[in-house]
């Protein structure tokens, strides 16, 4: 059985107070580890301040991270520091990133390896544009960009990872997918690590749903039997609603 995972990216949001806030808001309340693993991913320069005070239940996440070790690269975090500040989880791949700050499959491949490397676990994350699903592309797309980023990774390495379907079309628009649409796709993507790996390694493999993902649309995606759990932006930044979602993976 594996073990349910939910995991909140808070993008830009939240100045340090308010982090903070949020921490003492959900400390006493989250689920066990033994149970449910939760992860808030905030803003970098409150990583440290986060990670200090995560008590006993809850991890902390970077939201990204350069592939390099070390070097001139203005701006850019390495995976070197964010184990060194007792970071556990990283994002990697957020289709933001790719959108935005041009990251490539590659690129992507080159920071699961880097992670790994300073013992992170990254959150890779996959999923198709709007014309893409309505072209019936879909399995393709994520096909591509499961395919690249694994390359070179061994078995003990893919049973570690987690992978977040998020379809862009369903993040930050309220759109979420369907219970069956999201079910689907994370079946595909189980099937196909089960080709390149083999079937233990696709039976470890987390694989959670995000996109618009909020504490009324959550427990029905819990009961499916690939949906590991959730990467949840807009809604995990209500301590709350927060608390609310890791106890539906806690109940499912
Ligand atoms: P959303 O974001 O929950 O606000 O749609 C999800 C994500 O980008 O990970």
């Amino acid at each position: 059985m594996r073990k349910p995972l939910i995991a909140g990216n808070w993008k830009m949001h939240k100045t340090r107070d308010e982090a903070l806030q949020f921490i003492y808001a959900v400390a006493n309340d989250l689920p066990s580890r033994q149970y449910v693993d939760t992860v808030i991913c905030p803003q970098a320069p409150v990583l440290r301040d986060l990670v200090k005070r995560q008590g006993e239940q809850l991890r902390i996440g970077a939201q990204t991270m350069h592939e390099a070790t070390e070097g001139a690269y203005t701006g850019e975090v390495s995976a070197a520091l964010l184990e060194n500040i007792g970071v556990d989880y990283v994002i990697i791949g957020h289709s933001e990133r790719r959108e935005h700050f041009a990251e490539t499959d590659d690129a992507v491949n080159r920071k699961l390896h880097q992670a790994f490397r300073y013992d992170l676990t990254p959150i890779l994350c996959i999923g198709e544009k709007l014309e893409e699903r309505e072209g019936n592309r879909t399995e393709d797309v994520v096909a591509k960009q499961l395919d690249i980023a694994l390359k070179g990774l061994g078995k003990d390495q893919v049973e570690r990872l987690v992978i977040a379907y998020e379809p862009i079309w369903a993040i930050g628009t309220g759109k979420t997918a369907t219970v069956e649409q999201a079910e689907e796709t994370i079946a595909f993507i189980r099937r196909r690590v089960k080709e390149t790996y083999d079937e233990a390694v696709s039976e470890q493999v987390r694989i959670l749903y995000g996109g618009s993902v909020n504490p009324e649309n959550l427990p029905a995606m819990l009961k499916t039997a690939n949906i590991d759990g959730a990467l949840i932006g807009g809604a995990s930044l209500n301590a709350k609603d927060f608390l609310t979602m890791a106890d539906a993976a806690l109940k499912r």
